[in-house]
């Protein structure tokens, strides 16, 4: 018999040891997890509408609560899609050139400033490890876009929160908080998510003028795509202290192609090419994607829906007494009155059908969060909410 590699009896010597000093059966202890990964809860903060009508045992009427399209990807995307399908059995071109070709040309920046992921929850993922060490402060606003702190939590960071301030992000108290923590790394999504309030051109600007030498704003702008273009700054690659954010998963309709893509200074991007999953946006992501952006004209008619859909759940609010928020996004938020009210009628509306969400912090969860859907999706939306409130809820 070959004697047991000295590797393998050390590992038996190290389960034995464990097991005694542990007190035997065997559990998460006997498995090398990182003290940041132990230290983890086990709940992931995202439960999908998917798992919810499975606990239901019942599908939603009306999805309306992740901020996806309901109008679906345009039809030139959907077309790409269906062909790259017939290659699925190659690898996507981990380059992803062609799509950061346009990427780039539309945006005037060069191919080295752009860097394309599995959406911009992906990128998050890959700048918080290239940036963020365990124990590192890391500042953001209390109740902005989970997935943030998800991954500082993921990569052992410690979050520090700012209040928002009358529902909008607080630029100037972000910036003092990071300051003074000396965090090397600042999350601000414009517009916001989940209030749907934004700031303007100047006020982002001064914001990304201000960020010290050395440290880095992440500037989430999923929903740039809904604000009007006036009110974006300009993309300035030559200032390594910003990483604008940009995805097709909310005007593109393609959430679930899962592409997203960062602008940044080239030694930002080079980081990022360092750690990123080179062939984990699929040949069939990157046809749907470059497709879709080519296809501007199909991305206003969305922009357009979502603006009459806006003003369509305004005024289905407004006739029970709730407010609805300005929003620059695809989603309103309604001021319901009270968190209880708002966690109630969440869960009210999830029972007739209706998937919606809610903030997760005080003050801002005194409100419920719709998606704008189809016009079919808010009719179900009004009734459903016209039973709710009638019943008490
Ligand atoms: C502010 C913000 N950033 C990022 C995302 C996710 O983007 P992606 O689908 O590209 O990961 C969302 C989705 O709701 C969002 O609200």
């Amino acid at each position: 018999m070959e004697p047991w590699p000295c590797d393998a009896i050390g590992v038996l010597l190290v389960r034995y040891m464990d097991r005694r000093e542990f007190g035997g059966d065997m559990d998460e202890r006997f498995i090398p997890l990182t003290e940041t990964v132990r230290a983890l809860p086990a709940t992931t903060p995202f439960v999908g509408p998917e798992a919810l009508e499975r606990t239901n045992g019942a599908v939603f009427k009306a999805r309306i609560g992740a901020n996806e399209s309901a109008f679906g990807p345009s039809p030139k995307a959907l077309a790409a899609m269906r062909d790259a399908v017939a290659e699925a059995s190659w690898y996507g071109d981990p380059e992803n050139f062609e799509l950061r070709q346009a990427i780039a040309a539309h945006h005037g920046v060069g191919m080295d400033n752009v860097c394309v992921a599995a959406g911009i929850d992906s990128l998050l993922g890959l700048v918080v490890r290239m940036l963020v060490s365990p124990g590192a402060p890391i500042v953001t606003s209390l109740g902005a876009y989970p997935t943030f702190n998800y991954q500082v939590s993921g990569f052992g960071g410690a979050l520090h929160t700012v209040p928002y301030r009358n529902d909008f992000e607080d630029p100037e108290a972000l910036l003092d908080k990071a300051k003074a923590v000396e965090a090397p790394l600042l999350y601000v999504a414009n517009p916001d998510n989940p209030m749907g309030s934004w700031h303007g051109a100047a006020s982002v600007q001064s914001l990304i003028d201000s960020v010290p030498t050395g440290k880095v704003l992440i500037l989430d702008e999923a929903y740039a795509d809904f604000l009007d273009p006036v009110e974006i700054p300009a993309i300035d690659v030559s200032n390594p202290c910003v990483i604008r954010m940009r995805t097709f998963s909310k005007a593109h309709g393609l959430a679930g192609a899962r592409v997203g893509y960062a602008i940044a200074h080239p030694a930002l991007i080079t980081g990022l090419n360092k750690i990123r999953n080179q062939f984990e946006v699929t040949r069939v992501s990157q046809a749907g994607a470059l497709a879709a952006f080519q296809d501007p004209q199909y991305v206003g008619q969305v922009v357009a829906e979502v603006a009459a859909g806006k003003a369509d759940i305004a005024k289905i609010a407004s006739k029970h007494g709730f407010t609805a928020l300005p929003s620059a996004t695809n989603f309103v938020a309604i001021d319901v009155g009270g968190h209880e009210q708002a966690t109630r009628m969440m869960a009210e509306l999830g029972r007739r059908g209706v998937f919606i969400r809610m903030p997760g912090a005080a003050p801002l969860n005194r409100c419920i969060r719709v998606t704008v859907g189809t016009e079919k999706d808010r009719a179900v939306f009004a009734d459903a909410l016209a039973d709710v409130v009638a019943s008490g809820g």
